[in-house]
């Protein structure tokens, strides 16, 4: 078969079948591609769908709901309560885990899924994805909510749709990061991104600089020399992106590098970071690792985060190695006062803007 005919669903029979539970694993990640069709075509449809605006309900992240959000999440709920191989499922668009009861049949997995991100790009048209992850479920008994709150290295599967242009699916199964268009007459995914490689360098950075005042000052350091460019510490110029969609950030960097920035912040103190562990940065963190990148909340590997709360949210740090680790060390530096913040000089006893 040429490579360009490897369907989503070959793969994983060539590739998972052999693993603990592997032939459920790829039944299950079948059936996620399954909701992500549905959600590729109701996206597609735009205003046509008839679902755009907002809804007057609240998700238990305290933001106001989208149409869209509750339509993507009722198909992943439907596809994992139907489908027989997972014990239970949680959301960010509910508040609790749903456990899997009779007469349903429950599987040997847990889900946990970000039904649609980057959702404040829907009214506008602009690229929005889906975010899962796949854990193991305890070996019997009823599924409880501390059975999710598991570290994301235990991640069985992990993975992301994108509904752009194309609709890509992209995942791990922990060999790789490999990606699959839709073939939307077919209806088939295609493999046509296989094994994924960050590279270790890169000269784009993706952050919300609307948010600079509450970064910490590593943050604020590493960002500013970014900024300096050519007249600067780093010698070279660099670009900026941000388009607010978390999985299009990602897919970015996954094609040609970049680093991606959400890092700790003093906006909102009872929040360390925007984006949720489980069902955002662990599943993004695997991705990042298994293609060659790193990810971290600037202090330690995010895969390594011991989860407490389902809706949790951590700082997020990831992409190109060299510039990530690049980050880590100030950080660190910051941490035990050896830092040497950068100065620009417009702002320097010589400057231009000196106050
Ligand atoms: P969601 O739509 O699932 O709530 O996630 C949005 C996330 C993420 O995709 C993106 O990186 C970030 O929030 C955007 O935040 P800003 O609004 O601060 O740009
Ligand atoms: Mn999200
Ligand atoms: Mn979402």
């Amino acid at each position: 078969m040429p490579m360009g005919r490897m369907t989503l669903s070959k793969f994983l029979i060539e590739n998972v079948g052999g693993t603990r539970d592997g032939a459920a694993l790829a039944a299950l990640l079948v059936d996620v591609a399954a909701a992500v069709k549905a959600i590729a075509a109701l996206c597609s449809k735009g205003a046509l769908s008839g679902a755009t605006g907002s809804l007057d309900s609240i998700n238990v992240q305290g933001e106001t709901q989208k149409p869209l959000d509750v339509l993507s999440n009722n198909e992943f709920v439907n596809v994992f309560q139907m489908g027989g191989l997972v014990a239970g499922l949680a959301s960010e668009e509910m508040d609790d885990p749903i456990p899997i009861e009779a007469p349903n049949r429950r599987g040997p997995f847990l889900a946990v899924f970000d039904p649609l991100d980057g959702s404040s790009n829907i009214d506008v048209n602009v690229s929005v994805g889906s975010i899962f992850s796949i854990l193991h479920a305890p070996e019997s008994g009823d599924t409880v909510a501390g059975d999710y709150l598991q570290p994301g290295q235990r991640q069985v599967a992990a993975g992301y749709a994108l509904y752009g242009p194309a609709t890509l699916m992209v995942l791990t199964v922990g060999s790789g990061t490999h990606g699959f268009t839709l073939d939307r007459e077919v209806g088939n995914f295609v493999l046509t991104h296989p094994d994924i490689q960050i590279p270790a360098d890169t000269s784009e950075f993706a952050i919300n600089t609307s948010n600079e005042r509450f970064w910490e000052p590593p943050v604020t350091r590493y960002v500013s020399e970014c900024k300096a460019g050519k007249t600067g510490p780093r010698e070279r110029d660099f670009n900026m992106r941000w388009i607010a969609s978390m999985v299009a950030e990602v897919h970015r960097i996954l094609m040609r590098g970049g680093i991606f920035m959400y890092p700790r912040d003093t906006k909102d103190p009872s929040k360390p970071g925007r984006l949720r562990l489980l069902y955002e940065a662990n599943p993004m963190s695997f991705l990042v690792e298994q293609a060659g990148g790193v990810s971290s909340t600037g202090r330690e590997r995010l895969l390594d985060l011991v989860p407490s709360q389902i809706h949790q949210r951590v700082p997020v740090i990831l992409g190109s190695r060299n510039e990530v680790e690049r980050l880590v060390r100030y950080h660190a530096e910051y941490d035990t006062g050896t830092d040497k913040p950068y100065e620009s000089p417009l702002f320097s006893e010589r400057g231009l803007y000196r106050s």
